[in-house]
């Protein structure tokens, strides 16, 4: 390392030295040292400007959230730009001379924009966390292309995340803009006109201060954006400890996340040389600081100039592009900082060393350097040889030649915006004459410390013969040059080296293709998205104002769309402190001491507690749940303590300086495995036995001896994040005396209150807990709320400030807990005529450290385990196991689809080992109408096998069936698989049957306009919209006199959360009775002025002193079951039933799959809202997709949770949308036990989304049986990437060695 002074005189400097830019057309300057320097935009934005619309969902540029656009001037050229940003990882500094535009610059009081318009009105946003980006996205593109092309939609929001929708309707909402998948009648919206958008600013443009040197200091660290090459070489010799910044999007994760600062950073972006595309002779040499959008646009037009031959590594660099990172941070990164960063699993670098890249350098001192892309660069993990000094000036593609054969493959858990678990690229050169190779190189990513030429490999392949030794011998060569140990850093060990075998497998079925000139299979097949909804009209002679059954644009659409929606991240609250909870670096151990000196010297910081400062009262519903840990560590980032800052960043460094000593016990409990041998079970087990339920004294054991038809075996379900766009966070303000208002992100704002009360001892009446709109919560925001809200309450009250505290993503994924992983051991009978007679299941669910809700959710699985069938006899048990794990917790579905996971498999198991007809042996044992469930519920309106024939016939099964058969005859490693999944799920809380009630509250004021509070919480379910709906109808008004505004525990009290999908029936119920009151007390005046309106009877009842407010209860009636003896009763109040067709595709070889239809026939009664509940069957299939293919929780052995981020844990994206997505509702078929005949929706589809799974597993299947594997073979879920490959076993599988037995290595992660 040079030495070099830390201080630093800014005068010596020269260039502008404040940050101009525009905000939606505004000037901004920020004095020099008045802001951080190392602040981002988004946080600029909203915490500076308010302009709150933009917003943070992961803080590492892998959701979209913050979406915004940027203009500017291109360096060189000087020609305009606009282009989509995550202002998460924009610096501020970087903004200099620059326009951002956010959601709220696009439209005006009077006029939406398009985007926004047509977004709302095709029902795109649901919780509408993630609206304003998607917004920002597709705005920035119309900005390049008014008319655009489904492609260029599709790529320009691969970096968005919606958790909610399904994508299905945002799609839908964009591709009018492409003219195409017409579902919402849009032509009352505006057209787009491009003319009339905000224009750059001329201020900007005269000045030029694109071309201005500019720097930026605010204490003592500092931003060099320099223009010229020479300037920038002398800064970097003056300050080689300078760390230089391009796109950020790798620097600006490691200060985020790791605290990896660095006093003085230097971006090179403006600099025109670095900016230049120049054709050589025999390369392409691209600027340093173009974006990856630029250098694929730049070489696209190139592409154009040369011949095909010569652009084998162009088609390399291009085919990558849409599966690298998403578009905005493809609009900023650059090809250098991939290179510099070094990361073993970079998918550039594979290209670049396989095809003979280059990389020019300059330093002031030793000039320019042409140094080789090849093995001899990357000297270890994340390390080159490049100098300090030195910096990349260019990158030199090398121009291919004629006969040379070019390919690169990646595969990751998600196909677009992920990092690879194993790139490769490959070039062979062959003489055409001889068919010998002159020339071959291979390079991979992900199967080393660093990018790793095959040396070996390629060394012993030049001049063979190109022909099947060539493939046989590689495939021995690259066996060995890239064996992986069992504990291999990265884990899948198998899978990785399967994978770099298949690459080498595919690239030779290409060249070989290529040299036949033949058509090559092509990538999956991708179709742009075709949908259908069919659902029942409203009656023709339905009164105007009825809402009741229309698809209603939800309550906040078009605020979402705007950005005017306000959530709790987004209230203002003056003189707010921060709050950021220090956590356990160990998962189970002693804490001695924790030592927040170092911290509280930060400026800015002002306190710190822990355990020691809070009254010994626990958290949880049987109080096992410290706010803070005082002494045993149960899992890993557990709160130990937490700071309190004047500002959020200030806060986190500083928990990060704060000291923790703890020791480490060893053996922390972590698998279901690990738990059931240490008999570490947490509540009883609990039974459910069909023969207690049917009246028997004495349950009898079922004796398997007796049958000749039995399967046994297990299956599994993984655990899976919420991931809810907006994170845990929270404010406390406290009032007068004791008094406090609680603003949460929750769904149990009574909750809060009650855990507020219990920690600080304050009665309820003084807690005034409220939540306004949830950005998404799917379960996760019950019970893990508190650990945020209590601790900054306790903070409110002692410091006698307000304090807010917001989780990050990376905190929030390793403090709360996730969905329960599974495991079922089970066995089943069945007769001579297929009809199931026996079922035995034990279930272990992992809990986690704390009991939280796991007994309820483990009760459910076996409750709901029947799922549609009729089982003669079921023994049915449930244990939850104790584990050093974040406590897992409720999630959508609430255990009930990991039970009917099991029942699917046990049926595939049976159907296969007895060579069944799978439907009809499910058709055989579906449930008939009048059939009593395992838990002794009779199933009365059972629409079951409704929906069944109804899918069946929607779907087409049978065509697809036989498609499907043909596909696999016509292609040997791609393979097809088509399934139907159906489902049941109760409706009630037969576990605390008292939960089954809601109040609400309706005032109606002089003006004839009615406010409602209920119980509910909106977390984009669309609850306000239906009951705004519900109110129309029961009061006869329009809807639009009716509002909501929040949900307060001062309004209604002892509210149950919203869980359970009763959110409409209960609330909806106690509207009903509120309403029915009211108009009963109106009645009087209606009948004595039968013309008057609504307002004259509401007036004329004020003048006569009738109380003009009501209160309404709403309940629902659930028999409790008794799981101690396993009798059961009436446990639900109704159930709700579906059934999903799905076609999958899978490549075999890499365990890639593509969803290619699905098709839903849903009975949810008589819709209240069919937008709303088309929107939650959507949502609810997609996140049932995720649990079960491709969402994994990865944790260490040692108890570290390595999935914290959008990073590494992968949800469904848009480009994972079945390329078909059909809905259709069940017609006329009502609902005796829920408000206005409708049922719940939204638990009841996610298992739908099993039948992805299972449509894979067919796939997976039918590629078994071509290669002579036909037995059964066991499959749990999340089919993985890896899973999928692994078991489609076949020649390359059998080359790659067994893992050791289990315990004699440590495996990278472990299975929950
Ligand atoms: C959400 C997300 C998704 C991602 N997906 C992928 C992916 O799919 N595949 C993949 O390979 N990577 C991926 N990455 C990693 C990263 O985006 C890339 O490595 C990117 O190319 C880095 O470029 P940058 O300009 O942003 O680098 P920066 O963050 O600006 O810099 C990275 C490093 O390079 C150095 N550097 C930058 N420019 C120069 C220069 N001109 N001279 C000398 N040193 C320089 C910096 O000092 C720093 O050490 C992803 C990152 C994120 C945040
Ligand atoms: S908050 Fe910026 S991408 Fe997620
Ligand atoms: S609407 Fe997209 S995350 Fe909620």
């Amino acid at each position: 390392m040079v030495k070099e002074s830390d201080q630093l005189d800014l005068r010596e400097e020269n260039g502008v030295k404040d940050l101009i830019f525009f905000v939606n057309g505004q000037k901004r300057v920020i004095k020099s040292g008045t802001i951080d320097s190392r602040m981002t935009l988004a946080v600029y934005l909203r915490d500076h400007l308010r302009l709150t619309g933009t917003k943070i969902g992961c803080n590492e540029g892998g959701c979209g959230a913050c979406t915004v656009m940027i203009s500017d001037q291109h360096p060189l050229r000087k020609e305009l730009r606009h282009y989509s940003v995550n202002a998460c990882l924009m610096p501020i500094c970087a903004v200099f001379g620059k326009a951002i535009t956010t959601v709220e610059g696009i439209s005006t009081e009077r006029a939406l924009h398009p985007v926004q318009e047509r977004l709302a009105k095709c029902h795109g946003s649901q919780c509408g966390y993630c609206t304003p980006g998607f917004v920002m996205a597709m705005y920035s593109l119309l900005r390049n292309h008014p008319k655009p092309s489904i492609e260029q939609i599709d790529d320009t929001i691969q970096g968005n995340l919606c958790r909610c929708t399904g994508y299905r309707p945002i799609l839908e909402a964009f591709y009018s803009f492409a003219e195409k998948l017409k579902l919402t009648d849009l032509t009352d919206c505006a057209k787009y006109d491009p003319t009339q958008e905000l224009l750059f600013p001329s201020e900007l443009k005269i000045n030029n201060l694109h071309q201005q040197s500019f720097v930026y200091e605010s204490n003592q660290h500092f931003w060099f954006q320099p223009t010229t090459l020479h300037h920038l070489l002398a800064l970097k010799r003056k300050y080689p400890n300078a760390r230089i910044v391009s796109g950020n999007s790798e620097v600006g994760v490691e200060q985020k996340w790791r605290f990896v600062e660095s006093k003085r950073r230097i971006n090179p972006k403006q600099i025109p040389e670095l900016n230049q595309v120049e054709l050589l002779s025999d390369s392409i040499s691209i600027g340093a600081a173009l974006s990856l959008s630029e250098v694929t646009y730049e070489l696209k037009l190139l592409k154009a100039k040369l011949a095909a031959s010569q652009c084998g590594v162009i088609d390399l660099f291009l085919e990558m592009m849409p599966y690298f990172a998403g578009k905005h941070i493809r609009n900023v990164a650059t090809i250098a900082g991939n290179i510099i960063t070094a990361s073993p699993i970079s998918d550039l670098n594979p290209i670049w060393m396989a095809t003979g890249a280059k990389l020019v350098l300059q330093s002031e001192s030793s000039g320019v350097r042409v140094v080789d892309l090849d093995e001899n660069f990357f000297v270890g993990y994340r390390r080159t040889t490049i100098n300090q000094e030195e910096i990349v000036k260019a990158i030199l593609l090398p121009l291919s030649k004629q006969n040379e054969h070019l390919a690169v493959y990646k595969q990751a858990q998600r196909r677009d915006d992920d990092i690879a678990i194993v790139t490769g690229a490959f070039k062979v050169k062959i003489d055409p004459v001889t068919k010998r190779i002159e020339n071959i190189s291979i390079a991979y990513g992900g199967m080393a410390p660093v990018t790793k030429f095959a040396k070996i490999t390629c060394e012993t392949l030049q001049k063979k013969k190109f022909e099947r030794s060539v493939l046989d011998f590689g495939m021995e060569k690259l066996r060995e040059e890239f064996a992986l140990s069992a504990e291999v850093p990265g884990g899948m060990p198998r899978y990785r080296q399967a994978l770099a075998l298949s690459f080498f497998f595919k690239f030779y079925l290409k060249t070989m293709s290529e040299l036949e000139n033949k058509v090559e299979e092509k990538q999956l097949h991708s179709e742009s998205l075709k949908a259908t909804q069919l659902y029942q009209e409203v009656p023709k002679d339905q009164n105007e104002t009825d809402a009741v059954g229309k698809p209603m644009v939800h309550q906040s659409g078009f605020k979402h769309t705007t950005g005017k929606a306000i959530y709790t991240t987004d209230v203002i609250v003056p003189d707010c402190l921060h709050g950021v909870l220090v956590l356990a670096p160990i998962t189970f151990g002693t804490l001695h001491e924790l030592d927040p000196s170092e911290a509280l010297k930060l400026p800015g910081v002002v306190q710190f507690y822990s355990a020691s400062d809070l009254p010994d009262k626990k958290l949880g519903f049987v109080n096992d749940t410290p706010v803070f840990v005082s002494e045993e560590i149960s899992y890993y980032c557990q709160p130990v303590g937490m700071i309190l800052a004047e500002d959020h960043e200030t806060a986190r460094r500083a928990a990060n300086l704060v000291k923790v000593r703890c020791t480490e016990k060893p053996n922390p409990i972590l698998t279901i495995e690990e738990a059931l041998s240490a008999n570490a079970f947490m509540g009883p087990q609990f039974k459910v036995l069909s023969q207690m339920s049917e009246g028997k004294e004495e349950h009898e054991e079922i004796d398997w001896s007796k049958y000749d038809r039995v399967v046994k075996g297990e299956c599994r379900t993984g655990a899976q994040e919420h991931f809810y766009l907006e994170t845990q966070n929270c404010i406390a303000i406290p009032l007068e005396d004791d008094e406090i208002e609680m603003v949460v992100s929750t769904q149990g704002v009574s909750d809060i209150q009650s855990d507020v009360s219990k920690i600080l001892g304050i009665p309820k009446h003084k807690i005034f807990s409220k939540v306004r709109r949830v950005g998404g919560a799917f379960g996760g925001k019950e019970a893990a709320s508190s650990l945020c809200a209590v601790p900054a309450a306790f903070a409110a009250m002692k410091l006698r400030r307000p304090v807010r505290f917001y989780l990050e993503r990376y905190d929030d994924m390793a403090i709360t807990g996730t969905r329960h992983p599974f495991r079922f051991d089970y066995e089943a009978a069945i007769s001579k005529d297929n009809k199931l007679l026996d079922l035995k299941v034990h279930s272990y669910s992992n809990g986690g450290f704390s009991e939280d809700l796991s007994l309820a959710v483990a009760t459910r699985a076996i409750v709901s385990m029947d799922s549609v069938y009729k089982i003669k006899n079921a023994d049915l048990y449930a244990q939850v196991l104790r584990t050093n794990l974040a406590s897992s917790t409720a999630f959508r579905g609430f255990g009930a689809p990991q039970g009917m996971f099991c029942m699917e498999t046990v049926l595939k198991h049976l159907a296969e080992k007895f060579d069944l007809d799978v439907d009809q042996f499910r058709e055989d044992n579906m449930y008939k109408e009048g059939e009593m469930t395992p838990c002794g519920m009779i199933l009365y309106k059972c629409n079951a096998r409704r929906t069944w024939t109804e899918c069946k016939e929607f779907s087409k099964y049978e065509q697809k069936k036989e498609e499907v058969k043909l596909f696999n005859s016509q292609n040997e490693f791609k393979k097809r698989g088509v399934y139907m999944v159906s489902t049941k799920f109760g409706i009630g809380m037969g576990e605390k049957p008292f939960l089954n009630q809601a109040g609400c509250l309706i005032l109606v004021y002089c003006d004839g306009s009615v406010l409602i509070s209920h119980a509910g919480m909106e977390m984009g379910q669309g609850l306000h919209i239906k009951i705004l709906q519900i109110a129309s109808r029961c009061l006869n008004i329009p809807i639009e006199m009716i509002h909501i505004q929040e949900t307060s525990s001062d309004k209604v009290p002892n509210t149950t959360p919203t869980v359970a999908s009763l959110g409409s029936d209960l609330n909806g119920e106690a509207v009903k009775d509120a309403c029915s009151q009211l108009l009963s007390r109106l009645k009087p005046y209606m009948d004595s002025n039968p013309t008057g309106k609504w307002v004259d009877w509401v007036v004329s009842a004020y003048f006569d002193r009738v109380l003009l407010s009501a209160t309404g209860m709403g309940r629902n009636k659930c028999d409790p079951i008794n799981f101690e003896t396993g009798k059961g009763g009436k446990h639900f109040a109704y159930c709700v039933y579906g059934t999903a067709c799905c076609v999958a595709e899978v490549d075999c070889l890499t365990g890639d799959h593509r969803l290619l239809s699905t098709d839903i026939v849903m009975d949810i009664g008589d819709s209240i809202n069919p937008a709303i509940d088309i929107g939650q069957i959507e949502g609810a299939f997609t996140q049932g997709y995720g649990l079960f293919t491709m969402e994994e929780i990865k944790v260490r052995p040692n108890g570290m949770r390595l999935t914290r981020g959008p990073g590494v844990y992968k949800i469904p994206s848009a480009d994972d949308a079945p390329c078909a997505f059909n809905v259709s509702l069940l017609r006329d078929s009502g609902n005796p036990y829920a408000i206005f005949a409708s049922k719940a929706v939204g638990e009841p589809p996610l298992f739908l989304g099993s039948a992805a799974f299972f449509a894979i597993r067919e796939a997976v299947r039918a590629y078994r049986i071509q290669n002579g594997r036909t037995d059964y073979f066991s499959f749990d879920a999340p089919a993985t990437p890896e899973r999928i490959r692994m078991a489609c076993e076949d020649v390359i599988t059998e080359k790659i060695p067994q893992l050791p037995p289990d315990n004699t290595y440590t495996p990278w992660t472990v299975t929950l």
